[in-house]
């Protein structure tokens, strides 16, 4: 625990340190420019953030021409993320929401917005955000830019208008610089808004999990991780010869490196047999109106897994156990617009279910527990 809390401190002193010590040059300016009242000063260049992720999943990493992710951008941003003023009641900030010490995301069902209001989703973690080139359960949104104004808008969320946020922020001093800092001078605006927090979102990244290890040679996992890792990417096939080949069918989904479902257009959308009524809960069908998209929702990158509970997209399961006993479960084929993958993935020959044993599924359990990265949950 320690070591990897220096990791982390580590971590944010190489964020801090350089615009600390700018900032320590901007009050010497000032200082000595006292009483002049410096209007503009000049704030340089913003450093460019890098991201200290793998090879495999920097390779994913969405980073949009307009909006290149800096060093006191991302300190904006996790300011931005943090500040109460932008709710209409003072109340709720992002994080309330996306909590770090839950992986970015809650422990709640459904999160509180403004007034106590419950939504009707659950709050997904926002590790490796930067990765996603589709947003939210259903896939509505495209850009952590365009995405990261929906939540202040929204009555139930944050509740408020745009032009009273910006107002908001204009009348807090500190931000003046802030902006300065990661803009280049000090106009507050509500697209320089999204764009620090999208910056700083850009910076919520999990690749040091021991499944991180495992993939970079670092680290050896026990009999039963491997047998769960194993069980996690085999699609099973019964009449295999020499007595079939035994899987756990998730990496048909939870692609291998990035968990996440197939980044491609709306591939990586599945529906996994969860929904309780089609006027409720349509999903991805919500946004495309097409009914074979009845029910599909994003597959979740699973990093931290043990720390979002609870899991899916109404937030219904409490444990892990409860997930995988869902997977496995005997009506699960039975399922309206089902997924072929899952339909198709038995252990039996004619199966009518997954059918994992209980050593399978606790395997598959310890596999994921391989995906903690603490270094990614501590509070930034
Ligand atoms: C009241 C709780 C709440 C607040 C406040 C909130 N969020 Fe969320 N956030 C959610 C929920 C719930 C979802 C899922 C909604 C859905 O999919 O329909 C979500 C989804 C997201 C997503 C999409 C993630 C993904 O994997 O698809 C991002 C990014 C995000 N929020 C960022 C933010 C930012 C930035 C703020 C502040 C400006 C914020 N949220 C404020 C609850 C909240
Ligand atoms: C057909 C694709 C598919 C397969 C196969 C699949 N998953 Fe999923 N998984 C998803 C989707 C989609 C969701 C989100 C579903 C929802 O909320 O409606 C999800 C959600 C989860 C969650 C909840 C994550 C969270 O943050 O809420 C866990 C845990 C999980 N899957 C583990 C597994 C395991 C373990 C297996 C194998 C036994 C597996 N999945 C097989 C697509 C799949």
């Amino acid at each position: 625990m320690k070591r990897k809390e220096s990791y982390f401190s580590s971590y944010c002193a190489s964020i801090i340190r350089p615009i600390s010590s700018r900032h320590f040059v901007l009050l010497l300016s000032f200082l000595i420019s006292c009483g002049k009242k410096e209007e503009n000063p000049d704030y340089g260049n913003p450093k460019p953030f890098q991201p200290q992720l793998p090879e495999y999943l920097q390779t994913y990493f969405q980073q949009p021409a307009d909006n290149p992710t800096t060093e006191e951008g991302i300190l904006l941003g996790k300011s931005l993320f943090f500040e109460k003023a932008l709710s209409a009641d003072y109340s709720t900030s992002c994080a309330s929401c996306h909590r770090p010490e839950f992986g970015f995301g809650d422990n709640q069902v459904f999160s509180k917005g403004i007034g106590r209001q419950l939504g009707n989703r659950n709050t997904p973690s926002l590790l490796n955000a930067g990765l996603l080139k589709r947003m939210f359960w259903d896939g509505r949104d495209s850009t952590l830019e365009t995405q990261s104004l929906h939540p202040i808008i929204d009555p139930k969320e944050m509740g408020l208008t745009l032009p009273e946020a910006v107002k908001r922020l204009q009348g807090i001093p500190r931000y003046s610089d802030m902006f300065g800092s990661a803009f280049g001078d000090k106009t507050i605006t509500a697209d320089r808004l999204a764009k620090a927090i999208a910056q700083f979102e850009r910076s919520l990244i999990s690749g040091n999990s021991k499944y991180d290890l495992f993939l970079q040679g670092k680290y050896n996992p026990n009999p039963e991780e491997l047998l769960g890792m194993q069980l996690f990417f085999t699609h099973p096939d019964p009449f295999a010869p020499g007595g079939g080949i035994r899987g756990g069918n998730c990496g048909d989904c939870h692609l291998p490196q990035t968990l996440l479902g197939d980044l491609n257009r709306f591939d990586g959308f599945h529906n996994t047999g969860l929904l309780r009524s089609e006027s409720q809960e349509a999903g991805l069908q919500n946004f495309t109106g097409k009914p074979s998209d009845f029910g599909r929702f994003k597959t979740p990158g699973l990093r931290n897994v043990a720390f979002t509970a609870p899991y899916m997209h109404d937030g219904r399961f409490q444990t892990l156990e409860q997930v995988l006993d869902h997977y496995n479960s005997d009506s699960l084929f039975q399922k309206p617009n089902l997924d072929v993958l899952l339909s198709k993935g038995t252990n039996e020959k004619f199966g009518t279910s997954l059918g994992l044993t209980n050593a399978e599924k606790t395997a598959i359990i310890r596999f994921l527990h391989m995906l903690t990265d603490s270094t990614a949950i501590q509070a930034p």
